[in-house]
């Protein structure tokens, strides 16, 4: 089987390398791997730790890129591609703007189409923006649904997707994790060993969420400067999203505070062994609200709805908002309250068993 696998930024090359591994090693498929490059410096980080040499690269990227540029782009380039392949199927992961293009290019050369990832929905079609109309979309045109859980699978079907069409996967980002936190693990960012994770509180901050930008961004960033003032013990690590709106936005409320770690994005390994070593969590990225159940570790998912309601039942992430009132009572909590951080801090997998890429390449290969 001959399976196009398309992907652009940072989360879908993390979720999808384990797809791209495990094609790799079976004899039944053929995997050609497209990039379009909607991201450039925080892609190629994940293809390096991955190993993964991308078949195309589009190279779209442009800083300041908009939606419609992004979605164009990709979809003019894949167009040529497709033609040139000829691929069986379309394999896209989750619910980018790259995501949409792929899939929209597949369908205009009637190509099937394997959503991984489907099924997540918040009901809001404005929160995540875009996202939200992505996956839905998405979904239309899909030929193998891949559901990560029980409810992204029930959304499907309330949808009127037919149930021999959905498959119950988990989330490959389980399948990526178990391969990377180490507890011996050396960071090269020297800050990052030097930091006292036992007495000190380490606080892993972060934020690039669209419609955050502005007034909600400005309220997490002083809910998290007020956290840092009132307990000495109190520190934060923020590896910064490329995005230059989301260093100019944080700028005003951390710049030269002493326990306040702007770093640059991390690559995948040293991120993942700072989650598992750090107190806890605030972040409105949608694949850490899944690793970090997974490490055991207490999320405050600063949103004002998620599409991942599984960590917040399984008890190990609460729905805080954008508010800077409700931020700074929900870390106080943590920070203050030994039982209520117990409460949290316990390792459940509500997204998968490790095994998600398996069942994927199964379920393709039946056709
Ligand atoms: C995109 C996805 C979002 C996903 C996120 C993962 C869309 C609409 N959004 O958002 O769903 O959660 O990726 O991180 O598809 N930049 C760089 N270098 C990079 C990447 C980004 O400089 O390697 C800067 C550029 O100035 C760029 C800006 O960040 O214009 C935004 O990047 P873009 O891909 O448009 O959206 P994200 O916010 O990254
Ligand atoms: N991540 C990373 N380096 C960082 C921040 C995040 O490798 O500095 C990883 C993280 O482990 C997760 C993924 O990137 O697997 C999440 O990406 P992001 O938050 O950008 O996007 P989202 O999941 O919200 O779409």
């Amino acid at each position: 089987m001959k399976v196009l696998i398309v992907f652009g930024t940072r989360p879908e090359a993390i979720k999808m390398a384990p797809i791209v591994k495990e094609m790799e090693k079976d004899p039944n498929f053929q995997p050609v791997v497209a990039v379009t490059g909607q991201h450039r410096q925080m892609l190629d980080q994940v293809l390096e730790i991955f190993q993964i040499e991308p078949d195309y690269d589009l190279d779209i990227f442009k800083p300041g890129q908009s939606l419609t540029y992004i979605t164009s782009g990709a979809l003019e380039g894949l167009e040529g591609i497709i033609s040139m392949e000829n691929p069986d199927c379309l394999l896209i992961q989750g619910d980018t703007t790259t995501v949409f293009s792929g899939a929209l290019a597949a369908f205009y050369q009637q190509v099937r189409i394997g959503h991984v990832e489907a099924g997540l929905r918040t009901g809001n079609l404005y929160s995540p923006y875009p996202e939200e109309a992505n996956r839905r979309l998405v979904s239309v045109l899909t030929h193998w649904h891949f559901a990560p859980t029980e409810k992204n699978r029930e959304n499907l079907l309330k949808e009127g997707h037919r149930e021999e069409s959905i498959f119950l996967t988990g989330n490959t980002v389980i399948d990526a994790l178990k391969y990377t936190v180490d507890p011996d693990y050396q960071f090269e960012e020297d800050l990052l060993n030097r930091l006292d994770y036992d007495k000190k509180k380490i606080i892993l901050l972060t934020s690039h969420r669209r419609e955050n930008l502005g007034k909600p961004m400005e309220e997490i960033f002083s809910a998290v400067r007020d956290l840092v003032d009132q307990d000495e013990d109190v520190e934060v690590v923020f590896p910064r999203h490329k995005n230059p709106r989301v260093r100019e936005l944080s700028d005003p409320f951390f710049k030269g505070h002493d326990r306040i770690h702007c770093l640059e994005p991390l690559d995948y390994l040293p991120f993942t062994n700072l989650m598992s070593r750090c107190y806890f969590v605030i972040t409105d990225s949608g694949g850490i609200q899944e690793e970090a159940p997974a490490l055991g570790k207490p999320v405050l998912v600063v949103r004002r709805e998620t599409e991942r309601p599984e960590g917040i039942e399984a008890g190990t992430a609460k729905l805080v908002g954008t508010e800077k009132d409700r931020i700074v009572a929900a870390g106080r909590e943590l920070l203050e309250n030994p039982e209520a951080y117990k409460k949290m801090a316990h390792a459940v997998n509500p997204y998968g068993d490790g095994h998600a890429a398996k069942k994927i390449c199964q379920a393709l290969l039946r056709g």
